[in-house]
């Protein structure tokens, strides 16, 4: 392993009825708090009410930064920045999935620079200093609560990228599976898709002694995939709510992570799709993650041959390591299918007519992924794989 040092200060307040707590979790001092949510499920589902009703009853003075959009805005990033400064907000308040959690992680820092967002997002600028923020999740999927990461789109430019800091951990982050019930089952499977590929992320890494955390990794994969299609028989079930909200925190919140980085080029890849089609996230990965393990199996096809028997449980006797290695990429494949997640970008009416900006926005930063680089040729070809 690399030497690493490890310090996650999110509080996470698990289970039924957490949001008791809310009052007691604000850091003291707070009086003005800027609730951040999106397009108007919390209104539906009663969580805004609860919400509402926590923070005046204990003398806090709600404001309110409505509409966030899924795959959020630089705009609306921008726009709560102002909201912060114009009226002294001394706390942020995100109730919502990954988008209205990045949208608040990054008005967090906006807010106290003298710019514009997009400064942070594209790293030209490193805050010194940010609000500090508190969620109530309602999706699980991106693991947001427990991370530093943030991913904003700049619709001008058809530009998404992620940023983060240490700035940006949430103080606490309250996760009652309850508040994932109301979940349509489309997001609910975009949920597992996600977070799946953040662990398969994590697992192809450069070569490094990590039986201990390929086993975790495992562990989780597998656990989804055992309640996945148990889940959606049933959306109102706690139990498996609860097994599905607790993995995708614990997909990315770095503790899968420790001593060796992760590769990540299927969500930049993907990034590059959603900037320019604005496609569900979750829809983009389950496209494309399959081809980027078909594009690099000889890099090191011993790792495809351990995820496919231990995870997808491929009988290896008798079949070469690269048929044991596809099997299992295609195992995966079907079982993200048959939750209903897309595999062809034309599932999303997306053709070849703009493969080369698709190339471009991802080779923005340069060549990437750490478990092998990526260059446009490779990036090109995985995505017209996925057509
Ligand atoms: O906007 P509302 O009305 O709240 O509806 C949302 C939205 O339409 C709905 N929803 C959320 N909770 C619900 C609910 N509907 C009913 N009942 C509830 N309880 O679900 C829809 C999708 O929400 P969104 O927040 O966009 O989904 P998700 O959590 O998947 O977040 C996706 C965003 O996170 C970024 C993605 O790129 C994308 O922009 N990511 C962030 C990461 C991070 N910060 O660490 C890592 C990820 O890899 C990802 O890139
Ligand atoms: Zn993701």
């Amino acid at each position: 392993m690399e030497n690493f040092n490890f310090h996650n200060p999110t509080k996470l307040v698990f289970g039924r009825g957490q949001l008791e707590q809310l009052p007691s979790l604000i850091p003291e001092g707070v009086k003005r708090v800027l609730v951040i949510y999106g397009g108007g499920s919390i209104k539906r589902n009663g969580i805004f009410t609860n919400v509402m009703k926590k923070l005046t009853s204990n003398g806090y003075e709600p404001f309110e930064l409505g509409g966030v959009e899924p795959n959020p805005r630089l705009s609306t990033v921008n726009k709560g920045a102002d909201l912060c400064k114009e009226n002294g907000i001394d706390f942020l308040l995100a109730v919502g999935g990954g988008s209205v959690i990045d949208c608040a992680k990054t008005v967090a820092s906006a807010a106290k620079y003298d710019g514009d967002a997009w400064d942070l997002v594209t790293k030209k600028v490193h805050p010194e200093e940010a609000l500090p923020l508190g969620t109530v999740l309602t999706l699980a999927a991106t693991g947001s609560e427990m991370n530093t990461g943030a991913v904003i789109t700049n619709w001008e430019t058809n530009e998404k990228y992620g940023w983060g800091s240490p700035l940006s951990y949430p103080v606490f982050s309250i996760l009652d599976p309850v508040h994932t019930y109301s979940v349509p089952e489309d997001q609910t499977v975009y949920g597992m898709v996600d977070m799946m590929s953040h662990i398969l992320e994590q697992y192809f890494h450069t070569p490094t002694n990590s039986p201990v955390q390929d086993r975790m990794a495992e562990g989780i994969l597998r656990s989804i995939i055992e309640t996945a299609p148990k889940l959606m028989n049933n959306l109102e079930s706690y139990e498996h709510r609860e097994t599905i909200m607790y993995a995708g925190t614990m997909a990315f919140n770095g503790i899968l992570q420790m001593g060796y980085r992760g590769d990540w080029a299927t969500h930049n890849i993907e990034h590059a799709v959603s900037a320019i089609y604005d496609i569900p996230h979750a829809g983009g990965l389950s496209i494309i993650f399959p081809n980027w393990m078909k594009h690099n199996l000889n890099v090191d096809v011993t790792r495809f041959k351990q995820l496919a028997t231990r995870v997808f449980g491929v009988e290896p006797t008798g079949k070469s390591d690269k048929e044991v290695a596809l099997e299992g990429i295609e195992r995966l494949r079907q079982f993200w299918s048959a939750l209903g997640a897309p595999t062809r970008l034309a599932d999303y009416d997306i053709d070849d007519s703009k493969l080369e900006l698709m190339v471009d926005r991802a080779m923005a930063r340069g060549p990437f992924g750490n478990f092998t680089k990526l260059h446009e040729d490779d990036v090109r070809s995985i995505l017209q794989m996925s057509l």
